[in-house]
């Protein structure tokens, strides 16, 4: 037998355990295991009091809430939803009078590398005024509004100034298609859209209002009346007369002061759509009380945040990591954050490590695809390896979105932590609303790869088909047996969904992640295996299988049938494979290539770029059991390159994997 020295290596590492560093084990929000088991134990003993503390601990009620939990329409459940607050003034307006007031919100640093500053004060006055704007327009509270912006100062203040109101905001990442969004405005049945003339990213300047204007000419768009362009660059867009409004006509004239509505704590803040395992994304709606609990509680547990800490999130707004540790979570803490409009390789792959030295960042919360293709570049070029840069000032580092093997882990510890620096590898969901099992880092000790512990009151288990648990070191079905604050409340529009999706009768009431885990069998921690449904995970962007499958059909002059699978990828983690039967003979050599890139193309346009098959293979057909079911499984081994072990006994016809396989 042959094993390669990595699968050595990562085998040893894994064994590997790093303790917190002994100056956090001392002073950390939760210092220590003996905190942790502390708070879980009060979590155990009285579930409703523990939440209920922490609520009323940690944000401002404008009126307090007198019941925690109400489950009798469960799963439908309801937090602390007599109380009333509003979630601007809990990251914003609290602040005022206190030393936070001037210290700097938000540090923006765009694409070319020019910085602004914007303090607390600043911020209040402008997201008051935006949202003073939006009121002129109409917009009320429970009014939805589409957000499709850069990473900017406007697009938090736009987040911020639709919680001000009560209007509840839907954004949408700047690299979707005209089609999703259009899709988007019409669940959503939004009001307004704010948006950007033009993004800047990596030296390129991209459109982002024509997109909006291509959406809103797909018809069935009447629900909005209004759009507002933020011009981020000099390059003038189309304006249509009587609906767009440039965020300066709109702001002009309007008072920095505008009273925050107060709302029940179960008033929708925001909905984000995300892949689920059919075609149609679903529209995840979180709650106002419950949501931003959890996000500036773990800012504290997870983060340790302090006042002279310079906290940098990577996200982008459009994901749930934006939402929760750009827009809200840092500002709820009081935090100083870095937001950061460009890519991590542009105008090289040092960017990152130049910006932690200029802004003195201490707490870095990045995706695990941009650290290996950062190790990739540092691998090549000497001249972007983080060792060139003084990092001195990090004290945590975090990690999310998919799982971070063991050998990038190591990386990310050594060359960029300087090993003093503990990892969070936070596990959670756009459904979760934040971390529900990570690592603290005053407490925890670290295994590499592994997300290790829930949070504290996160009832967080494995089992099996029927909802019984599974012992230590057997895999099984990722589950969350009580209902926490921050989870999703339902799906935008679609209730019945919401139940079959995430709580499926077999499972005990239990809320259903859609991921395998497995827990160590020497310490019980978590590791996450991966999506047990058609999801897959591409550079930490949630992607449906069928979702795809679907662009790819709708192409109808060409496209017969599709079905799409993922296969490992070094770099993005897991690398969209597409197998295409089309309607006319099965192409070979340079006129194959060219019919994928055209079908590359048009899934670009149908979702958006991060869709993009990096594989496609043709076939006559694809393999099916006699009752005319695509074997996925069998798809999987083929995208992989290993050879078919897999029983194809029921497979009608067999002498199609052959040609997939060789169809590369
Ligand atoms: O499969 C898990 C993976 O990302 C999925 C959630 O994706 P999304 O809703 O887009 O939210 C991403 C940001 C929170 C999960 O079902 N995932 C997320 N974090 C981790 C992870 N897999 C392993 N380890 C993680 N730390």
């Amino acid at each position: 037998m042959t094993t390669s020295s990595s699968t050595i290596e990562s085998t040893l590492i894994e064994n590997r355990v790093f303790p917190p560093p002994e100056s956090l084990a001392r002073t950390a929000r939760i210092a220590g295991m003996e905190a942790y088991h502390a708070l879980c134990a009060e979590a155990e003993k009285d579930y409703e009091g523990f939440w209920a503390r922490l609520a009323r601990e940690h944000l401002q009620w404008t009126r307090p809430f007198t019941r925690t939990l109400d489950a009798t329409n469960a799963p439908f459940y309801q937090w602390f939803a007599d109380g009333e607050l509003n979630a601007s003034a809990n990251c914003l307006d609290k602040h005022m009078g206190t030393p936070t007031e001037n210290k700097t919100a938000l540090i923006f640093e765009a694409d070319d590398g020019s910085v602004t500053r914007v303090s607390y004060k600043e911020l209040l006055a402008r997201v008051s005024q935006f949202a003073n704007a939006l009121k002129a327009l109409g917009v009320n509270k429970g009014d939805r509004v589409l957000i499709y912006m850069p990473m900017s100062i406007e697009g938090v203040v736009a987040m911020q100034a639709c919680a001000r109101i009560g209007a509840t905001h839907s954004v949408v990442f700047g690299g979707f298609s005209a089609k999703a969004v259009h899709e988007r405005i019409i669940d959503a049945g939004a009001v307004a859209v704010i948006t950007a003339n033009y993004q800047m990213r990596g030296g390129k300047e991209l459109p982002l209002k024509s997109i909006i204007d291509e959406a809103l000419a797909m018809g069935g768009c009447e629900c909005v009346r209004n759009v507002l362009v933020y011009q981020r660059t000099a390059t003038p867009c189309a304006m249509v007369a009587g609906r767009d409004t440039t965020f300066d006509e709109a702001l002009a004239g309007q008072s920095s002061v505008c009273p925050p509505v107060s709302v029940g704590a179960e008033h929708p803040l925001f909905v984000l759509y995300t892949s689920g395992s059919t075609g149609k994304p679903k529209g995840v709606q979180h709650s106002t009380g419950g949501y931003l609990l959890w996000a500036k509680v773990t800012m504290e547990w997870t983060f340790d945040i302090r006042p002279e800490d310079v906290f940098w999130c990577t996200a982008d707004i459009g994901w749930i990591t934006g939402h929760t540790y750009v827009a809200y979570g840092p500002l709820a803490a009081g935090a100083t954050q870095i937001v950061f409009e460009g890519v991590p390789t542009y105008p090289n792959a040092a960017r990152f490590w130049q910006m932690i030295e200029r802004h003195k960042c201490s707490v870095f919360y990045t995706a695990p695809t941009a650290i290996r293709s950062l190790i990739k570049a540092a691998d090549t070029d000497a001249a972007v390896h983080p060792s060139r840069f003084d990092l001195s000032s990090l004290r945590i580092l975090g990690s999310v979105g998919e799982p971070i093997n063991p050998e990038a882990w190591m990386w990310y510890y050594k060359n960029v932590g300087g090993e003093r620096c503990p990892i969070v590898d936070t596990f959670w969901q756009t459904e979760t609303g934040g971390h529900v099992i990570t690592p603290l880092p005053g407490a925890t000790p670290l295994v590499p790869g592994s997300c290790t512990l829930p949070l504290p009151g996160i009832m967080a288990a494995i089992v099996d088909e029927v909802g019984n648990d599974i012992p230590n070191g057997v895999g099984g079905i990722l589950v969350i047996k009580r209902p926490w604050p921050s989870m999703i409340r339902t799906i935008w529009g679609d209730p019945e969904r919401f139940k079959k999706s995430y709580f499926p009768e077999e499972l005990k009431g239990y809320y259903l992640a859609g991921d395998g885990a497995v827990r160590s069998a020497d310490r019980g921690y978590f590791r996450i295996t991966g999506r047990i449904d058609d999801v897959l995970n591409v550079s930490g962007h949630r992607m449906g299988t069928m979702e795809i499958e679907s662009a790819l059909v709708a192409k109808t002059d060409l496209v017969a049938e599709a079905a799409v699978v993922g296969r490992p990828d070094d770099v993005t983690g897991e690398a969209i494979c597409a197998f295409v039967v089309l309607k006319r003979p099965l192409p070979k050599g340079e006129e194959a290539h060219q019919i994928a890139n055209e079908l590359r193309n048009w899934v670009a346009k149908e979702i958006g770029p991060i869709a993009k098959p990096k594989d496609i293979r043709f076939g006559e057909n694809l393999p099916k059991t006699r009752s005319g079911k695509i074997m996925r499984r069998l798809l999987r081994s083929i995208a992989r390159g290993e050879a078919i072990t897999q029983d194809t006994s029921t497979l009608e016809n067999p002498a199609i994997l052959e040609q997939l396989a060789q169809s590369n």
